[in-house]
Parts: structure tokens; C-alpha cells; sequence
């Protein structure tokens, strides 16, 4: 029988931080083995926010490089760039003229980002979600599993498939396949570390707030060092007045792979004088390796790029042959 097929990706602007590996690369490793996962690096939604065009083919590099570094596998996944398939956008334009404007609107991810760009909000930022329903149901996956801030995103990538099948084809032959999203949630959201109720986010502008993959043990001890707590002795899971220190445990007990019960009985009375030390060497054991791998593959550029051609032609495979039955039931019948 054939494997049930995943499919995520991330949008390769700036460096990649413990969030994005705890929330979403380390869960595509953990099932890989048991599914065919396509994993991509969303450049053509890199663009929707100003960008530098100098370091996006070095963003979506480095984004490869995590993930292979972070364990990801050839022998289950195929991983390819976003632009290279024009499936994307021209699924997108399919999908732009089926869905109703007030879908977009309502997106809190693009009303929190439109805030932050002003009087600069591009078209592309408002339509960033119908890119992305595109992404999702060129490759009929069975499983998206991402970050908790994207469902919304899903929850419109399954209504734009609904829309499209209902206008354009019967029910007992449906033409996408409407995906379910896998939110885990334990290390969905991972928080910042100067405000626990807030994400970890690549655009905050305290550097404090996160720890990046890619950050020397130094770097690390500082900013756990300085990362907020309370004053509270006696760590806890779960205390909706004590953010922070779920957060922290939280990072812990993923980072050190143990249960929720044994760090909650580890932690139980430890102050934070003995508990920052812990984490700090926890995160540091936990990234060296990584930091290890990603910077041999990162030097070797002629074995990057091979593996994101290969994976270029597997995915324009299932692509097109997604985007043929989307314009077949539109009425793009006349012959090449
Ligand atoms: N919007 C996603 C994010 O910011 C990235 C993304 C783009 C994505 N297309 C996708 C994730 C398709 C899953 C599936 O994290």
C-alpha cells in the first residue's frame, strides 16, 4: 500500500529559531518514516513583505540546510523550492478567482502583519493565504502539519477545496483532495522569552526574545540568562498566571525528550538559579549537533542544490498533474 503523503514548508526569511524547529521540523522527522513527505521552502511567500532579493537564494539554502541537518531524510522526503514549481502561482491565480475577497480579510495573520507594514500592503500579503491552499493541494497530502498560528491558513486551504469542488465537480468525483491539518500541542507554540503570552517570532525586534538555531552556546547562556521569569519558587506546568514558566519547561521537556510528568517532578522545587543552568545546557546539547550538520552541508553548495533539483522534479510530478485536473474542471479544454 502506498504511504499516506505530508507536505509543509516554512518561508525562508531570516534565521530560523527554536520555534519554527520544535513547532514544526522536528514533528515532520519524528512521523517522516512512516509517510512520503514533500517539504518545501515557501520563497514566492517570502516576497510578500519587503525583501532583500541579495540574500533570498541564500534564506531558501539555509532553510534546506536545516532541515536535512535537523534529520530530515531523503529516504522519505522529497524537499524542493516553491518558485521552481510554477504550479504555485498559477494554481493561486485559479484559486484568486474563487474565493471571496472578506475570506482574506479576515485573516488575523495578515491584519497583524498589515498593521506592522502601513501604508505598504501589498496585494500579495492580502493574498498569501490562496498561495498557500495552492502549495497544499497540489500535492493531495493527507497531513499538513504545522505551526498552531497557521490553522486558520488551513482552515481556508479546506474551504477553498470545498468552494472548488463544489462548483466544479460532482461529489462522487471530487477534484482536490481537502487536507487535515495536524496541530500538535505541545510545542506548537513555542513563546518568547521575554513575554511568555507572546510567540516566538522571527519579527520581533528584541533578539532576546528568541534563540536561533544557528546561536553559539554563549549567545544561548545570555539570553536564557536574561529571559524573563517570576518570583515565584517551585516550578510548574500550566499555571495560566505563570506564562513564562510553562513556557520554559515546556522548552525543556521537548529539548531534553523527557515527559511532561518526569520534568514536572524534576522541577517541582527548583528555583530558577538552579533551573537556568539546566535548560541552558539542555538547549546547548541539543543544537550543537545540528549546528554541525547544517554547516557541512551548508559548505557544500554542489550537494544542496542537487537534492533540491531532484526533489524539483518529483514535486513538479504531482504538481502539474493537480494543476491539469484544476484547469480541466475550470473549462481549459483546448489542446496544447
Ligand atoms: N505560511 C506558512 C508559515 O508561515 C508557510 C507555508 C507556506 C506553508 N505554504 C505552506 C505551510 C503550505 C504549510 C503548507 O509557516
Amino acid at each position: 500500500m502506498a504511504k499516506q503523503r505530508v507536505l509543509s514548508g516554512i518561508q525562508p526569511t531570516g534565521d530560523l529559531h527554536l520555534g519554527n524547529y520544535l513547532g514544526a521540523i522536528r514533528n515532520w522527522v519524528e512521523i517522516q518514516e512512516n509517510y512520503d513527505s514533500f517539504l518545501f521552502m515557501a520563497d514566492l511567500h517570502a516576497i510578500t513583505v519587503p525583501h532583500d532579493p541579495a540574500q533570498l537564494a541564500n534564506n531558501t539554502y539555509k532553510v534546506a540546510a536545516t532541515y536535512l541537518a535537523s534529520g530530515i531524510s531523503l529516504d522519505y522526503a522529497t524537499i524542493f523550492v516553491q518558485s521552481h514549481i510554477s504550479a504555485h502561482s498559477e494554481l493561486a491565480w485559479l484559486f484568486n478567482c474563487i474565493t471571496p475577497l472578506n475570506w482574506l480579510e479576515r485573516m488575523i495573520q495578515f491584519k497583524e502583519k498589515a498593521i506592522k507594514q502601513g501604508e505598504d500592503v501589498s496585494v500579495g500579503l492580502l493574498d498569501y493565504p490562496v498561495l498557500q491552499a495552492a502549495d497544499i493541494l497540489l500535492y493531495e497530502p493527507d497531513l499538513v502539519p504545522v505551526g498552531e498560528d497557521q490553522k486558520q491558513h488551513l482552515e481556508l486551504t479546506r474551504d477553498i477545496a470545498q468552494r472548488f469542488n463544489h462548483k466544479f465537480s460532482s461529489e462522487e468525483n471530487p477534484v482536490l483532495k481537502v487536507p487535515t491539518p495536524l496541530i500538535r500541542k505541545e510545542g506548537a507554540r513555542v513563546m518568547s522569552l521575554t513575554d511568555g503570552t507572546k510567540k516566538m517570532s522571527k519579527s520581533d525586534p528584541s533578539e532576546l526574545s528568541r534563540i536561533n538555531l544557528l546561536d553559539s552556546p554563549e549567545t544561548i547562556t545570555q539570553k536564557i540568562k536574561k529571559c524573563k521569569t517570576d518570583p515565584t519558587r517551585g516550578l510548574e506546568f500550566d499555571n495560566p498566571d505563570r506564562p513564562e514558566c510553562n513556557n520554559l519547561l515546556t522548552l525543556y521537556m521537548l529539548l531534553s525528550g523527557q515527559s511532561k510528568e518526569a520534568v514536572a517532578q524534576e522541577c517541582a522545587d527548583m528555583g530558577w538559579g538552579q533551573f537556568k543552568p539546566l535548560l541552558t545546557e539542555t538547549t546547548i546539547a541539543a543544537l550543537t549537533p545540528i549546528q554541525e550538520k547544517y554547516h557541512a552541508i551548508m559548505d557544500d553548495k554542489g550537494y544542496l542544490e542537487s537534492v533540491l533539483k531532484q526533489g524539483k522534479e518529483k514535486a513538479a510530478e504531482v504538481a502539474n498533474a493537480t494543476l491539469l485536473k484544476a484547469k480541466q474542471a475550470l473549462g481549459y479544454s483546448i489542446p496544447l
